[in-house]
């Protein structure tokens, strides 16, 4: 377990080389659940977007993609997963469209009111008490603003809770634990769906 153990616990802040293989893994491993997620957010034309725990950020130049005039701002703790998703966002840097930056979703260092969106893909399982992050994440948010929660634990299948014995402070949340969460930080219409095929999940919260 020992090897093992060491690289799946990257998924939770990489580091070093076993995180650096981690953040360069994720980008292609995560990629066709990030763009189920994304497929839920209809009605959305954001001008300013911001992809929380952001790891290699794939998910922020697909997001640039989808969203042609929209700023996006890429956020992670993990200068490992910075540092990447700098690297994979390059060219969107050089042009002035994004911006990656290092802090944690339970102190987001930005004003209030300032995103019309806000995404995490694969992240909230390890984020430090939800509705305190949930609250953060509600007040960068402009008003009628929404937030994509995409995971491919639905908080009950096998595989996501033999990761969270395995990963420390790993915590795969049910639809009804995320939107209990969310409305508890202010978050007025929360929707959710299931892949019927797996165990993926989508939670939109609207504030
Ligand atoms: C499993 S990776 C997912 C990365 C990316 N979203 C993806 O789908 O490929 C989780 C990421 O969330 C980041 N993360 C976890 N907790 C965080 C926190 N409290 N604040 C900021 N980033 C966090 C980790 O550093 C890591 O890069």
């Amino acid at each position: 377990m020992g090897l093992f153990k060491d690289y799946v616990n990257q998924t939770r802040k990489p580091e070093g080389f076993l995180g650096r293989l981690m953040v360069d893994g994720m980008n292609g491993g995560h990629a066709k659940l990030a763009d189920w997620g994304m497929s839920h957010l209809t009605g959305v034309s954001p001008a300013s977007v911001v992809e929380l725990g952001c790891g290699g950020g794939r998910n922020a130049a697909e997001l640039m993609k989808r969203y042609p005039g929209a700023l996006l701002t890429a956020l992670d703790y993990s200068q490992t997963s910075v540092q990447k998703a700098k690297a994979t966002n390059r060219k969107a840097i050089a042009a002035g469209r994004c911006s990656v930056v290092r802090g944690n979703v339970a102190s987001l260092p930005f004003e209030a009111g300032s995103f019309d969106l806000a995404t995490a893909f694969e992240t909230v399982y390890f984020w430090p008490g939800l509705e305190t992050c949930f609250a953060e994440v509600y007040r960068v948010l402009k008003p009628g603003g929404a937030f994509l929660i995409c995971n491919e634990s639905d908080g009950t299948d096998e595989t996501g809770l033999k990761f969270e014995k395995i990963i420390d402070g790993m915590k795969c949340y049910t639809a009804d634990e995320l939107t209990a969460a969310l409305k508890a930080a202010g978050f007025a219409a929360v929707s959710t769906d299931r892949r019927p095929d797996k165990p993926w999940l989508t939670v939109v919260g609207r504030k």
